[in-house]
């Protein structure tokens, strides 16, 4: 069956690192895999060609496709817009509509890469963690929301703003539930992440998490408060094997997790539906700052590839190829200038989608 692919490169960097990523797809779909692919605007590409950061088309081209591919959104000159129509809320509003509740974002260090980590090489090498985030839950999208006058702390009305940290016990069930999945294929640990010491929605999060830890009784689960969460991940990360946590907790530790493996650039994520329909995207943003200038790391979009491969595929043979080529590259030395290092070859970021084709040929 044809492999239907919605290509929504975005903003900023977005457009060439996704080109790179096209071009491992096009070395898939010349060695016999039947793939089509189509292009949509999202985020501020969105805004500026059809006034919508998710245009009706290409919500529409993502809901027919099996997987989507997205660069990233979000650029300086979108800011003043009003909310809705800001870059952000077209990705918000595709992971919704598309129910994209799982998000998984590997967090691994390639060995070549040791020094390019912040942390002691002893800390980070051989680092391995999965972290499953909840996707389309929480804070993120809780009603109520917003900005209002009311009385402040002197009784003088004041602006406030506000939002609702807000879980259902089946959202928190399904994401559990894939994160257990994972578990079972990997080191069978299981870390949730939560503030139940303090938060409601967390006292609930922990007890449904419990609750799905009796159909696994295979898997070990702990328990961590966020903010020690934070620490640990930094002090000695790899007592994590899968980590899962809501929507807002694993925005930021993922990041945080991003920087044990040396490079923002180098993590790709894949985001789920029930029925592992995807949407994959490299975890790092726009960067405006170097858009446009050939520099960008592609790599994490690649890494996007092979998740789809093996996530919404179940083609691990393809998943392997593109990860095996990638690893191939690193070992050669070749390097974007993010993860370049003294005595590396430092290539630009068609460069980089060169190189992991020629090593997918080789
Ligand atoms: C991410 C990003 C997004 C998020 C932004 C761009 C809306 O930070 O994918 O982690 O907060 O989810
Ligand atoms: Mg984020």
């Amino acid at each position: 069956m044809t492999k239907k692919i919605a290509v929504l490169p975005g903003d900023g960097i977005g457009p060439e690192i996704v080109a790179q990523a096209v071009k491992v797809l096009e070395v898939l779909k010349a060695d016999g895999m039947a793939i089509e692919m189509a292009e949509g605007a999202i985020g501020g590409a969105g805004y500026d060609t059809a006034g919508d950061p998710l245009p009706a088309a290409t919500l529409e081209l993502a809901k027919s496709s099996d997987a989507v591919l997205l660069g990233a959104v979000g650029g300086p000159q979108y800011d003043k817009l009003e909310r809705p129509l800001r870059p952000e809320r077209g990705l918000l509003r595709i992971r919704k509509e598309l129910n994209l509740f799982a998000n998984l974002r590997p967090a691994l260090l390639y060995p070549e890469l040791a020094d390019s980590s912040s942390l002691k090489p002893e800390v980070v090498s051989g680092l391995d963690i999965m972290i499953v985030r909840e996707l389309t839950g929480d804070v993120y999208f809780g009603e109520p929301r917003g900005i209002e006058v009311r009385p402040g702390v002197d009784g003088k009305p004041e602006r406030v703003g506000f939002n609702t940290m807000l879980y259902s016990e089946s959202e928190v069930r399904r994401v559990a539930r894939v994160a257990f999945d994972i578990a079972m294929k990997r080191g069978k640990r299981l870390c949730s992440v939560e503030k139940a010491n303090v938060l409601e929605c967390s006292e609930l999060w922990r007890e449904v998490v419990l609750e799905v830890a009796k159909e696994y009784p295979e898997v070990e689960v702990s328990h961590m408060y966020v903010d020690n969460a934070a620490m640990q991940l930094v002090k000695w990360p790899k007592q994590f094997d899968v980590i899962v946590t809501g929507n807002i907790f694993g925005d930021i530790l993922s990041d945080q997790a991003s920087m044990l493996s040396g490079s923002i650039g180098m993590l790709p994520s894949a985001s789920l539906d029930e029925n592992n329909k995807g949407m994959y995207e490299p975890i790092h943003g726009s960067a405006p700052d170097i858009a446009g200038q050939d520099k960008a790391n592609p790599l994490a979009t690649i890494l996007s590839v092979a998740m789809m491969m093996r996530y919404t595929f179940g083609d691990e043979a393809s998943a392997q190829r593109i990860e095996t080529a990638v690893k191939a590259v690193l070992a050669k030395g070749i390097r974007t200038v993010d993860i370049w290092t003294e005595g590396c070859e430092k290539v630009s970021c068609s460069g980089m989608g060169d190189a992991v084709v020629a090593a997918m040929k080789a």
